[in-house]
């Protein structure tokens, strides 16, 4: 039906005629002259009709809408020169229509204009609804065409540069632990029985390497019933990747090849190699977090040591229950930042409180290094804790310094945030830099407050460090993310492959040896038979694409994506299902609708 794609035509198609389908971008009437934006999904190209010049489409062509669907045929012409139109790839030519023929015209009122002209924001539960027409727009088009780059690139540089082979693993399974509840199906043949949706294809991918397939890769769907975040979806896509017989360093380098190719072929960026590393002790000390920014400098200076026996108590009993002091010294920030900003009200507590903080306690550092705080803080530092203070800070008249004091989560997390929004309004931020860094040495374990045991930072079948088997508690795994631009886009670890090991961590963590047994027999079994030394790693390639197409959110790189309440707007599910269904399951639902939901 057609011969070209619009987006493809150029001047070297001048003269040809040529036959194209698309969507009626835009149509617009110039004093008798009727000018098509016609749209398919390579692009635009504009098509005239003109009573003198082209009378047999003159008719079709003023009857046309948004979004009628049409196929053209005419010659490629030169555009004349007033009417270039530098802005669009195929915006030096445009074409005569000698016939136009309608394939389909539209019945009802656009919910929102698709048209690629169109700036105008669209609310996002009504592009969710239709999202089909929200897939014409041409950013959302343009995400999608990233999206299958990005893929693409990915496979090639796996199968044809360094031997994987992609294997599919079960989506009916068994709970697989990354830390978020399961996504659950009920088992008609096998009553009272229940699959899981994968969180990962973690235990399958090591399975693999028990069965000898050394390079695995799969781009695989992930199930986590979590809750949700612009950069967290219920189901989301990963790069999954598994490898036995080699180092956590032969692993990152391969890896930093892949990653240094797709960032090459889709954008031709170039990243030097090797990536910079960072130990997770390092850059929460540093940053507060163990995914930092890196593409601006303002960094944490811990101050406790300084202020442990000063007189302000805020500080001195944060250090004695254990706790730090910390700093965010912050350049010219006493020209740029209001004290009404840090006080109670003002967006920067908001912003402290809102990860826990009670408040922010702040110096400014003024002409002679003297320093102007409100009151308490300036009277109980000794000279000599004043002049080290702005040493270790490096401050300079103009600082200002802002203090998170209290237990060391807290406050890294408050002044990892401050961080953030100081760096993103001070325009400190180069929206074009590229970071990539690795964080490594992460620790094994954190506590659960909540629960009151150890839990896996990674998972459970991370391997610790072989210098920290004697005190597995405190051990270090050999565990990295990658992180892109201050968001984790992938992490991984060695793993464990020896039974005895995998015993001690799962009795670390608190699981009895029946319950270890009963989950994840299966693999310890499979230890027994063979197990190659084996690791691997998994990226959120929707996370991936977003940062590469420079977007807010993964849902604006994912064709159908949940809202925030987990729900598909389109086709309305989640949804009721038939009793019958139910009754089949043997499944009953315990849920009652609260009076106002009815
Ligand atoms: P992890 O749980 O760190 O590791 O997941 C790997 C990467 O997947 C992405 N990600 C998500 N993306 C979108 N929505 C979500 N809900 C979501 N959750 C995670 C992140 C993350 O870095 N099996 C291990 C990998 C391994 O050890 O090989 C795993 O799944 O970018």
């Amino acid at each position: 039906m057609r011969t070209h794609y619009c987006g493809q035509l150029r001047t070297d198609h001048l003269d040809k005629t040529v036959t194209l389908c698309g969507w009626v971008d835009r149509r617009r009437d110039h004093g008798g002259v009727i000018f098509i934006d016609l749209r398919d999904r390579s692009g635009i190209v504009q098509i005239v009709s003109d009573p003198q010049r082209t009378p047999q489409s003159y008719p079709d062509a003023e009857f046309l809408r948004n979004e009628y669907v049409v196929q053209i045929t005419g010659k490629v012409s030169q555009r004349p020169e007033e009417s270039l139109n530098p802005k669009l790839p195929t915006g030096e030519i445009e074409i005569y229509a000698e016939t136009i023929q309608l394939l389909n015209g539209r019945n009802k009122q656009l919910p929102f204009l698709v048209s690629t002209s169109e700036t105008e924001t669209v609310r996002e539960d009504l592009r969710l609804k239709y999202r089909y027409l929200d897939l014409r727009r041409y950013s959302m088009s343009q995400n999608l065409h990233l999206r299958h780059q990005v893929f693409k690139a990915i496979r090639h540089f796996l199968e044809e540069e360094s031997n994987f082979l992609e294997v599919e693993t079960p989506i009916l399974t068994r709970s697989t632990p990354e830390g978020a509840r399961d996504y659950l199906v009920p088992s008609r043949v096998n009553p009272g029985n229940w699959y899981a949706l994968p969180q990962s294809p973690q235990l399958f991918k090591q399975l693999l390497m028990v069965s000898g397939f050394d390079r695995y890769y799969q781009i695989a769907r992930c199930f986590r019933d979590e809750d949700l975040r612009a950069d967290r979806q219920p189901e989301f896509t990963q790069l999954d990747m598994e490898m036995s017989f080699m180092s956590e360093d032969e692993i990152i380098t391969l890896n930093e090849a892949l990653m240094t190719h797709v960032f090459k072929t889709v954008k031709n960026i170039d990243i030097p190699r090797p990536f910079p590393r960072l130990t997770y002790k390092e850059s929460r000390s540093r940053y507060g977090t163990d995914k930092p920014d890196t593409r601006f400098a303002l960094e944490l200076v811990d101050v406790s040591a300084i202020v442990k026996d000063c007189g302000f108590k805020v500080f001195s009993g944060a250090v004695k229950q254990g706790g730090i002091v910390k700093v965010l010294p912050i350049p010219q920030g006493n020209d740029t930042i209001s004290n009404v900003r840090i006080k109670p009200g003002g967006d920067l507590f908001t912003e402290a409180t809102a990860a826990g903080a009670k408040g922010i306690a702040y110096v400014r550092v003024k002409a002679g290094k003297e320093l102007e705080t409100i009151g308490a803080i300036k009277d109980n530092l000794s000279e000599e804790q004043k002049q080290q203070l702005l040493e270790l800070t490096g401050a300079e008249p103009g600082h200002l310094l802002l203090f998170g004091a209290g237990d060391t989560q807290t406050v890294n997390k408050s002044l990892d945030r401050l961080r953030l929004v100081l760096g993103e309004q001070l325009g400190l931020i180069d929206p074009d830099k590229v970071n990539l860094l690795w964080v490594t040495e992460f620790p094994m374990f954190e506590w659960n407050v909540d629960e009151k045991r150890f839990e896996a930072l990674h998972h459970p079948f991370t391997a610790p460090h072989p210098e920290d088997l004697e005190d597995l508690k405190n051990a270090r795994a050999q565990a990295y993310d990658l992180v892109y631009n201050g968001v984790e886009i992938g992490g991984g670890s060695l793993r464990i492959h020896q039974r005895e090991i995998q015993e001690k961590v799962f009795e670390a963590i608190g699981l009895s040896k029946e319950s270890a047994e009963n989950k994840f027999g299966f693999l310890l079994e499979a230890f027994e038979y063979g197990t190659p030394p084996h690791g691997g790693i998994a990226y959120g390639l929707d996370r991936l694409v977003m940062l590469l197409a420079k977007e807010e959110s993964i849902r604006d790189v994912i064709a159908f994506p949940k809202t925030q309440q987990a729900s598909c707007l389109l086709t309305s599910a989640p949804s009721e299902v038939d009793k019958k269904q139910l009754k089949e399951l043997e499944v009953t639902s315990t849920y009652k609708p609260k009076p106002n939901q009815q």
